[in-house]
């Protein structure tokens, strides 16, 4: 018997929001999840470093059903990396969820497919959650080769991970070209992509993984890109910084989920 696995709504507040800010924004979501709790999704935020604590602190005394996420960690366990921070402080922190492979890092901070693995597998390592992004540019959408882009992207991080790891891995398909941009892939983008990457994703013996969509997702999109996308969950950029529109996306995963089942 297959199980819908339930839905997963991860915000990345990416740099946005000081410490005094995001203990705003997380008594706001943490009154309203009391309010409406969203009893069949997960939900994780993705704060910068400097709010972990804060966020960490307030979700354990209000006991708000929500996780905590980073955007980013050293593949290095610790030592002289100026600025860098290792899952072992993550982990002290109660930090569940670490971010790996994000357009953003790839991009501007010369994250090559090397320090993904190497992340990646310092991430699992210490029992944290990866949240693995892959995603294509718009020029290898218009040569139509998203599928072997992404595919590489997979296995380069993916292939011969240990078996006892494989429950730890969510992997979030972020076209480049919706990040940030208002550009939503389509419905039937998504769809063709989430069964193309749950076909590598059963080859490496990973077909229980999540698969989430990100890029653009707002309140009024994610119905259908839940549905007829194929997906199971978000990660969420500028819609995760207001307690409103966040919310209205968990609310969506919540009743589609009831749905579906
Ligand atoms: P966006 O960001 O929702 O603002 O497009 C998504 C992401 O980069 O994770």
């Amino acid at each position: 018997m297959t199980t819908t696995p339930k839905p997963l709504v991860i915000g990345n507040w990416k740099m946005n929001l000081d410490y005094v800010e995001a203990v705003h924004l997380g008594q706001q979501l943490g009154v309203m999840l009391k309010n409406k709790p969203a009893e069949h999704t997960d939900i994780v935020v993705v704060p910068p470093f400097v709010d972990i604590r804060s966020m960490t602190s307030i979700i354990e005394s209000e006991r708000i059903a929500m996780d905590v996420g980073a955007q980013h960690v050293s593949a290095y366990d610790n030592g002289a990396y100026t600025g860098e921070i290792s899952t072992t402080m993550l982990k002290r922190l109660n930090v569940q969820w670490v971010l790996v492979g994000h357009s953003e890092r790839r991009a501007m901070y010369d994250m090559t497919d090397e320090v993904v693995l190497s992340t990646l597998q310092a991430v699992v390592r210490s029992g944290l959650k990866v949240v693995l992004c892959v995603g294509e540019a718009l020029s290898v959408r218009e040569a139509n080769e998203q599928n072997d882009f992404v595919t590489q992207q997979l296995k380069s991080a993916l292939e011969g991970l240990d078996e006892k790891f494989h429950e730890l891995v969510t992997v979030a398909y972020e076209p480049i070209w919706a990040i940030g941009t208002g550009l939503t892939a389509s419905s039937d983008q998504v769809g063709a992509m989430t069964i193309h990457l749950r076909s590598v994703l059963a080859q490496l013996s990973l077909g229980a993984a999540r698969v989430l969509y990100g890029g653009s997702v707002n309140g009024e999109n994610a119905a259908t890109l839940l549905g007829e996308g194929g997906v199971d969950g978000f990660l969420v950029g500028g819609a995760s910084l207001k307690a409103e529109s966040f919310m209205s996306i968990i609310q969506t995963c919540d009743d589609c989920y009831d749905v579906k089942r």
